[in-house]
């Protein structure tokens, strides 16, 4: 261990602006909400809450959260304009403690872009970050694809953003280009040559593009940066954002190297986890670090040896550090409320009374279907319980498919919008027959882009969790759900993306507009 005293860093999450980017990863109002505050509560500094001129829902997302969350700092992102700038203000301005982010491209390609030469790119910076920080004092600047800039001008951009008041300088690898000694050495050049940079805060904010935002963000804050921007499980456009998990539990797991500390309660991190797959419908690779099913499995002989007797051998850092206390004990069809209470609380969902009663509901129809109930049973069962819900617009009330040899047919019930209706289809195979019936009952212009299906555990009695992604005019969702019976799974898990995406329809932009709403000229 070293000597100094632990620096603090910032931990700015933007799972809900920059993770919801992720195409097909849209979140409802309700969804955002309930993320915001678990990420309050775990001790996020910086909640970055959503981009509130991007359409309604994004802006009543933010004053949503603004109004609710109790001591992260609410931030709102803005473009380069006062337009963005007095909308997102408008957000954000509920919150005890509000922050305006507002970014421009300073790169070569984006300068092209918005039409802007250096010195009209500084005066923009100087009048909108003026402007923002007539607002609030808690102003905060992007140079957006700073590590593509020129060197020169970079600290230019800095200076005239610091001299108008920002007090965080963000410098995002927009496009994940980065490697660990550049990053770090950017900081470092920013810090030495800009004038007052020491008098404010230089936040990191990486892409995942050639998987190394963790050693990026890592390096920076070794050269000084004091902010980290992340999302939980690197959700994000293309190959993500740095993740929260990673760059906390590399903070927490190597002190001795890195003498920094976060405010970060780390045994939250795996229900935030779980919570966001489940919401965003990304599920998490096996073995992703930290929070991957497989991070803390032992499958050869020498490990699993090894680790009885003496968990140092092959573990850095314990599950229950994020949150992981299951003992794995299987549940069964007489096993009452309070033990699936106090199992469902291991695996980090607190439930209400009103909650526990549905989900003990649908435990014991499990139960009763599955001799076994295990772990990842009952978070396959919470993952469907949260997304496919009883006020949905579309619900599957009723299904029967027949298949075989002699040909494939489904019948299905469907309430739409509460009232049902009945449609008797067959197609090439029971899931092609039973998706047609949706259509018959439905129709849409969606196209089916991925169907895939996986078992929850083993056995032929065990659940099927079964995810779908959809598109339809640039407008990418998914929808997953969980179901003993794989072709009532795949019904439900269409369903939930049709739902998706009639959400997705009133926001206003669809996918491919709302990237460009990134790249228009300020005004
Ligand atoms: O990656 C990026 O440059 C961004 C900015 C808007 C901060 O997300
Ligand atoms: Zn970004």
């Amino acid at each position: 261990m070293t000597d100094h005293t632990p620096d603090r860093v910032l931990i700015f999450d933007t799972t809900l602006r920059d993770g919801e980017q992720s195409p097909g990863a849209t979140m409802s109002q309700s969804e955002k909400l309930e993320i915001a505050l678990l990420l309050d509560e775990m001790g996020v500094d910086i909640i970055e809450a959503g981009f509130p001129i991007a359409s309604e829902g994004d802006f009543e997302a933010v004053s949503a959260i603004a109004k609710v969350a109790k001591s992260a700092v609410i931030c709102g992102l803005a473009r380069a304009n006062m337009k963005d700038i007095d909308r997102c203000w408008e957000a954000v301005r509920h919150s005890p403690r509000p922050r305006i982010h507002t970014f421009i491209g300073t790169s070569p390609l984006h300068r092209e872009i918005t039409k802007l030469d250096p010195e009209a790119m500084l005066a923009v910076i100087h009048d909108t970050v003026t402007h923002a920080r007539n607002l609030t004092d808690n102003v905060q600047w992007s140079a957006m694809d700073a590590i593509r800039t020129e060197r020169d001008y970079l600290c230019r951009v800095v200076e005239t953003a610091i001299r108008a008041g920002a007090s965080t300088i963000n410098i995002p690898d927009t496009v994940g280009y980065t490697l660990p000694e550049e990053s770090a050495a950017i900081i470092r050049m920013l810090l030495e040559k800009v004038p007052d940079a020491d008098k404010v805060i230089f936040a990191t904010h990486c892409h995942n593009d050639l998987g190394m935002a963790t050693a990026n963000a890592l390096a920076a804050v070794g050269a000084g940066a004091r902010q980290i921007e992340c999302t939980i499980n690197g959700l994000g456009e293309r190959a993500g954002n740095t993740a929260l998990e990673e760059v906390v539990m590399a903070l927490k797991v190597r002190r001795d190297l890195m003498p920094f500390i976060t405010g970060i309660d780390t045994t939250k991190i795996m229900n935030l986890s779980r919570r966001v797959a489940q919401v965003s419908g990304f599920p998490v690779q096996f073995n992703k670090a930290v929070v991957g099913k497989n991070a803390f499995l032992h499958e050869s002989g020498i490990h699993q040896d090894g680790v009885l007797k003496n968990v140092e051998t092959f573990e850095i850092m314990r599950p229950a550090d994020i949150g992981i206390t299951e003992t794995n004990i299987a549940m069964g069809k007489h096993s009452g409320r309070a033990a699936l209470r106090a199992k469902l609380s291991d695996l980090g969902f607190d439930l209400a009374d009103n909650q526990l009663g549905d989900v003990f509901v649908r435990f014991k129809a499990l139960a009763d279907r599955k001799k076994e109930v295990y772990d990842d049973d009952l978070i396959a069962l919470m993952s469907d319980t949260a997304t496919n819900t009883d006020s949905d617009y579309l619900q599957v009330k009723w299904l029967r498919v027949i298949c075989g040899s002699e040909g494939q047919s489904a019948e299905l019930k469907l309430l739409v919008d509460g009232v049902e209706h009945y449609a008797d289809t067959s197609g090439d195979g029971p899931v092609d027959a039973a998706f047609r019936a949706v259509d018959a009952l439905y129709p849409h212009k969606a196209r089916l882009q991925l169907y895939q299906v996986h078992a929850v555990t083993e056995g032929t009695d065990a659940q099927a969790t079964v995810s779908v992604r959809m598109e339809e005019d640039g407008r990418i969702v998914t929808g997953s759900a969980a179901d003993t019976d794989t072709i009532l799974a795949s019904v439900k898990a269409y369903v939930g993306a049709l739902n998706r995406l009639r959400l997705r329809r009133e926001k206003t932009a669809p996918d491919a507009d709302r990237k460009t709403v990134f790249m228009t000229t300020p005004s």
